[in-house]
């Protein structure tokens, strides 16, 4: 298969990172990764050649270090785009450490920015965004489009992603090379069939899923259901649980387009793009060289739903207790993920059983520490 180009992964070694590298390798990209390790290991490199068949081009390096990061566009010229992962990624963390979040995630960010303006071949951002951009939606949101209006979330975390989706739609506007899409997820879960990666997060997990799965293995005693006297069917959240290798290949997609694309520019002046109706970001939008999509199955399953799916899926039982709300949780988000269907041709297909069973799958290839 043709060699589709060179793409920069930063933060490779992460759980969405390192599913996304074998998903582009799948698709005839080059790839090398930059990850610190900061909430990742370099076992996981192990994991990717198993799968792939060899090593990926890979460096340590901290993206908020601009002589370190530097060093690596100059020893790969021909990058011509960049999916961007690396990030703190935990709400209740990033309330208590505000700075670590907003350090890590802006200046990173701002890095990266300058560098493909300066060092590579082709400027194209793919950029890892969340739906905690859009806060509590109303309920006349649900399913939730990206025209719907952002909230200011409540964590510094949902803040630095907000921010970053602000900093690069006036980068589009001010650097008429820079082409960006801005992927805002929903819950990624589950793990690669292989059971050779998936998610690994640090001391107990705040994520439902891995907590589940840690239950189910006996490392946990019993998983939290945080409030079920929410106004939903069975009182417990509602969420958008997508499969982690279903979003892993709507990235593909995302540069596919990216690159693809005629120079924006041309065509915007060509012919004028009028951007969305009460779009937070109307100049980028006009440039035709901004992009945003929501990543999530379109069906939102509650708490007690996820559980007693992952019982069903694995016939593994485990206990759970409802215990008092969580703070900072939305109650209720899923996706309307039709403007990716019909812009990318993606979807996210893949049953929640057999995520789940993946999930299970990749648990049982841990240390029961
Ligand atoms: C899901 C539901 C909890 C743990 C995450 C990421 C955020 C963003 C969106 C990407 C909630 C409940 C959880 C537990 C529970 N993703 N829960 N017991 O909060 O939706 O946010 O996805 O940017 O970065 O953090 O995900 O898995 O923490 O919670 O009852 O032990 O599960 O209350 O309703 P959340 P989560």
């Amino acid at each position: 298969m043709k060699n589709k180009g060179l793409i920069l992964i930063t933060g490779a070694t992460g759980y969405i990172g390192s599913h996304t590298v074998i998903e582009l390798i799948n698709a005839g990209y080059d790839v090398v990764g930059v990850d610190n390790f900061y909430n990742s290991t370099a076992k996981v490199l192990d994991g990717i050649k198993k799968i792939v068949g060899f090593n990926i081009k890979f460096e340590e390096v901290d993206c908020s270090d601009y002589k370190a990061f530097e060093k690596v566009f100059v020893k790969y010229p021909n990058i011509v785009g960049a999916i961007h992962f690396a990030a703190c990624k935990a709400v209740g963390e990033s309330i208590e450490k505000p700075l670590l979040y907003y350090r890590n995630n802006i200046v990173s960010l701002l890095n990266l920015i300058d560098l493909m303006n300066k060092k590579a071949k082709q400027a194209n951002i793919v950029f890892s965004s969340s739906c905690t951009v859009y806060g509590q939606p109303s309920k006349k949101y649900l399913p939730i489009p990206e025209t719907a209006p952002l909230v200011k979330s409540p964590s510094p975390y949902g803040k630095s992603k907000q921010m970053a989706e602000d900093i690069l739609s006036d980068s589009v506007v001010a650097f008429p090379e820079l082409k960006v899409c801005a992927l805002r997820y929903f819950n990624p879960i589950g793990a690669h069939p292989t059971a050779y990666i998936g998610e690994l997060p640090n001391g107990v997990p705040m994520n439902l899923v891995p907590f589940i799965t840690q239950t189910a293995a006996g490392i946990r005693d019993h998983l939290n259901v945080f409030g079920d006297d929410y106004n939903t069917p069975d009182g417990s959240c509602i969420r958008d649980y997508i499969y982690v290798v279903d979003l892993a290949k709507a990235h593909v997609k995302a540069l596919d387009k990216l690159l693809g694309e005629e120079p924006e520019a041309k065509k915007a002046a060509a012919k004028k793009i009028v951007a969305a109706k009460n779009s937070p970001y109307p100049a980028a939008e006009a440039s035709g060289r901004w992009f945003v999509y929501n990543l999530g199955t379109g069906k939102g399953l509650s708490v007690l739903q996820l559980v007693k799916g992952f019982i069903k899926a694995t016939g593994v039982k485990f206990n759970y207790v409802i215990a008092p709300r969580r703070k900072g949780d939305v109650e209720q988000v899923w996706a309307d993920p039709s403007k990716a269907k019909k812009e990318l041709g993606w979807k996210a297909a893949t049953p929640i059983a057999e995520v789940l069973k993946s999930a299970w799958k990749w648990q049982q290839t841990l240390p029961k520490k």
